[in-house]
């Protein structure tokens, strides 16, 4: 049977990738012309400034008849209120972004990692499993719940090699681990109740609306403010660089055509040293401001490890090339000159989440770094 894909909760759209995927799901490559629900419990991640003009077109604003987004301010650990939101909406389809996402984060206090990231995912499955349960006990084969994970689970890599969907798990850190469970507990709903479940691994992504915690955008922000630019070890650590369109593209696809059971990897084909990464950021941004590259190399400051820091990551994508026919559309130079552009353009949003409670925990636990 053919899978609805009508009525879509997505969870976490108020963090980077959901709303990327909600902006990217009302455009009109998409062709979807259902409903999305955004379940987001607003952590300090969470920013529906991000979805303002989604808002505006095609949630509270529209007619009951024609209005085709919704928000609800809900933790994904709560049971009665996920249940009555998939009742609510005669939800079909789940995909699920939610998660504490920063490894620094997971260090410092790993207790919320387990809530959200294991706890809500059970949570999530369980009741998708009660609510798309048919009379005989069965479950319904027209819905799809699709796990959103990383390459983390699957550990570190030496200089050579690529993880593939195949490569044992390995996580090191709090966050992976976290991830590598949820993973597990989705695929054990697949093989254990037969929920209709996909999953898909995907490397760094980046672009628009990601929170400045993160290497690019927090290297922008610092390279804009004359701050220096922290870069941990020996800043030779390998990551490949996704766009995040080109990934939540490789999600619609994989939600439209992959196999049930079946998990993705999704990666740039991209991998970067930091130091050399930051190096060309640098050199992007100041042309755009017209700063002295050699003046902003100066502020690079070579800090303590991460404790754990894994050295590479790299993806081998084979298989969703193969099977699903996706690749990146979006070269690294367009895609990392776009998002230089949009940190320098979108003052707003930057200075409403540098204001708040992220500059009061930098102080707390970065203080000593300026
Ligand atoms: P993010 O931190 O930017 O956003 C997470 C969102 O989830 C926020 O809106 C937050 O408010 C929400 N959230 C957190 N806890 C919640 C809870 N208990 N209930 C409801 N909502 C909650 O994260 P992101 O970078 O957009 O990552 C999205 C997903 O992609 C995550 O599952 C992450 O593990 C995965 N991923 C991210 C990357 C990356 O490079 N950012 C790479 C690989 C995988
Ligand atoms: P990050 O954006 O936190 O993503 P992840 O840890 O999930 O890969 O970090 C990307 C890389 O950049 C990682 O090797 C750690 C490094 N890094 C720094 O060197 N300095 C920083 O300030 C940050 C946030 C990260």
């Amino acid at each position: 049977m053919k899978r609805k894909l009508t009525n879509i909760m997505v969870t976490g759209g108020a963090g980077f990738i959901g709303c990327n995927f909600i902006h990217f799901m009302f455009s009109n490559e998409s062709g979807f012309n259902g409903k999305i629900i955004n379940v987001d419990s607003l952590t300090y991640a969470g920013n529906l400034e991000s979805l303002a003009s989604i808002e505006d077109k095609f949630g509270n604003a529209c007619m009951t008849q024609n209005r085709r987004y919704y928000f609800e301010n809900v933790d994904i650990c709560n049971r009665d209120s996920i249940e009555k939101i998939l009742k609510k909406y005669e939800i079909d389809t789940i995909v699920h972004f939610a998660a504490e996402s920063h490894v620094d984060r997971s260090i410092l206090g790993p207790e919320t990692f387990i809530k959200t990231n294991v706890m809500g995912t059970f949570n999530l499955l369980d009741c998708a499993r009660n609510y798309w349960k048919n009379n005989d006990g069965s479950i319904r084969n027209d819905v799809l719940f699709h796990h959103i994970s990383t390459d983390e689970v699957y550990g570190s890599l030496e200089e050579t090699g690529y993880f593939t969907e195949t490569t044992p798990y390995d996580p090191r850190s709090p966050y992976s681990s976290s991830k590598a469970s949820s993973d597990h507990l989705a695929m054990a709903y697949f093989h254990t109740y037969n929920l209709p479940v996909t999953l898909s691994n995907c490397s760094n992504n980046y672009g628009p609306y990601q929170f400045p915690e993160k290497l690019l955008p927090l290297m922008i922000m610092n390279i804009r403010e004359g701050k220096n630019l922290p870069v941990y070890g020996d800043g030779k650590n390998i990551r490949d660089w996704l766009y995040v369109e080109d990934h939540n593209r490789a999600v619609w696809l994989i939600m439209k055509d992959g196999k049930k059971g079946e998990k993705y990897n999704i990666g740039g084909e991209n991998e970067w040293e930091n130091i050399k990464l930051l190096h060309k950021l640098i050199e992007i941004t100041c042309k755009e401001i017209s700063l002295n590259i050699n003046d902003v190399k100066q502020t690079i400051q070579f800090v303590k490890d991460r404790p754990g820091h894994d050295r590479r990551y790299a993806i081998d994508c084979s298989k969703i090339k193969k099977e699903l026919g996706w690749k990146r559309k979006v070269t690294f130079e367009e895609g990392l000159e776009k998002t230089v552009k949009w940190y320098l353009s979108n003052e707003k949003w930057i200075n409403n989440i540098l204001s708040g409670e992220y500059s009061k925990w930098i102080e707390n636990n970065y203080g000593d770094r300026k």
